[in-house]
């Protein structure tokens, strides 16, 4: 299959949008976190092309994207003034509520569990797919299984290519992390992962503390919580100083990543690039940053440990979950 890349937001390549997942087709877009991988939400035939794509275990759930919360409430159950506070707050934009189910959304999107996760973006480009489709379209990060999520079109090619028709290119993903997952199915709210909306900025639209869920291999229920995912295809350390690593520099050739620090050329062994020392900028271009290094001629990627402090937290936990 040849895939096409088409600048997003234009009208020729909405129709084109359209007209492949009104034939039960997938296709890639641009998301203000990550690209996503859709197809229509309601067709399962079209989900399973998802998974296929992706070689994504079944097990593992999608989120559904809706144009608006309306259309978000009509593909959940227990819809309360709990989600109506953190939806007004936060939507459009990065943040994805867990909810029982309505009965019209099909097993494959919840790997068959009861709750169904949904999020409506804020991207132009996906906001006009929805638009124009008018129906929720389910779609998980659009990387092959257990690789690096992708924040531009090129990496969704590099990943993807010859497995999907087409990718709308809506340019360099804004927020560059994917979404904060927020379990809102219970009485007892928790962040089932972390993104740009941080746990505090929750907690203080819903007015109580938030818990944390960390992954409890007896009781998946967030694969997104798992120990090691969203890894490089290299092995990754983490760092305190640069002087640590080039004390201990081993003989190959490695990649150094650092958080605001600016080195002058240590080595020809040293490839080196330093990412904002600012959260969100940083998250902007974290995984374009991981691409790049997986491409290096080296054998080790060296990223600096990210401060301390919230606006971290989910830098935080991705890179503690490639080591
Ligand atoms: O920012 C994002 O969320 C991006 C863009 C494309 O929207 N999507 C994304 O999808 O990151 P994916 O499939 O790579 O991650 C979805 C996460 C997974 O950790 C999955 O396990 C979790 O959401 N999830 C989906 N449905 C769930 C459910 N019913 N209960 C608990 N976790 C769920
Ligand atoms: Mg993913």
């Amino acid at each position: 299959m040849k895939t096409a890349v088409m600048h997003g937001n234009t009208p020729r390549a909405l129709a084109e949008a359209v007209r492949i997942l009104k034939a039960g087709g997938i296709l890639a877009f641009p998301s203000e976190t990550v690209y996503g991988l859709a197809a229509d939400a309601k067709n399962s035939e079209a989900v399973a092309k998802v998974f296929a794509a992706k070689g994504r275990p079944a097990n593992n759930p999608l989120i559904v994207h809706c144009y608006d919360q309306s259309a978000a409430q009509d593909c959940v159950k227990g819809w309360n003034a709990r989600c109506d506070a953190v939806a007004q707050a936060f939507w459009p934009g990065p943040l994805t509520l867990v909810l029982a189910k309505a009965d019209d959304i099909p097993d494959i999107v919840t790997a068959g569990g009861t709750t169904v996760a949904v999020r409506v973006p804020s991207h132009i480009t996906a906001r006009a797919l929805l638009a124009r489709y008018k129906k929720p379209l389910a779609a998980p990060s659009a990387n092959r299984s257990n690789e690096i999520s992708p924040s531009c079109a090129e990496h969704v090619l590099k990943s993807l290519e010859g497995r999907i028709p087409l990718i709308l290119d809506g340019g360099p993903c804004t927020v560059g992390l994917e979404s904060t997952v927020l379990d809102l199915s219970s009485s007892n709210p928790r962040i089932l992962r972390q993104g740009a909306i941080s746990q505090s900025q929750i907690e203080a639209v819903l007015g109580h503390s938030v818990g944390l869920t960390n992954f409890d291999p007896q009781n998946p229920r967030s694969p997104g919580m798992m120990q090691r995912h969203y890894a490089p295809s290299k092995p990754v350390h983490l760092f305190d100083t640069v002087d640590d690593v080039l004390e201990g520099v081993p003989n190959g050739k490695i990649v150094l990543i650092t958080f605001g620090e600016s080195l002058a050329k240590i080595s020809d062994k040293v490839r080196y690039r330093a990412l904002p020392d600012e959260p969100t900028a940083a998250a902007r271009q974290l995984y374009k940053a991981l691409h790049w290094a997986e491409e290096q001629d080296a054998e080790i990627i060296y990223i600096q440990k990210p401060n301390r402090g919230e606006p971290w937290d989910a830098i935080r936990d991705r890179l503690s979950r490639m080591l």
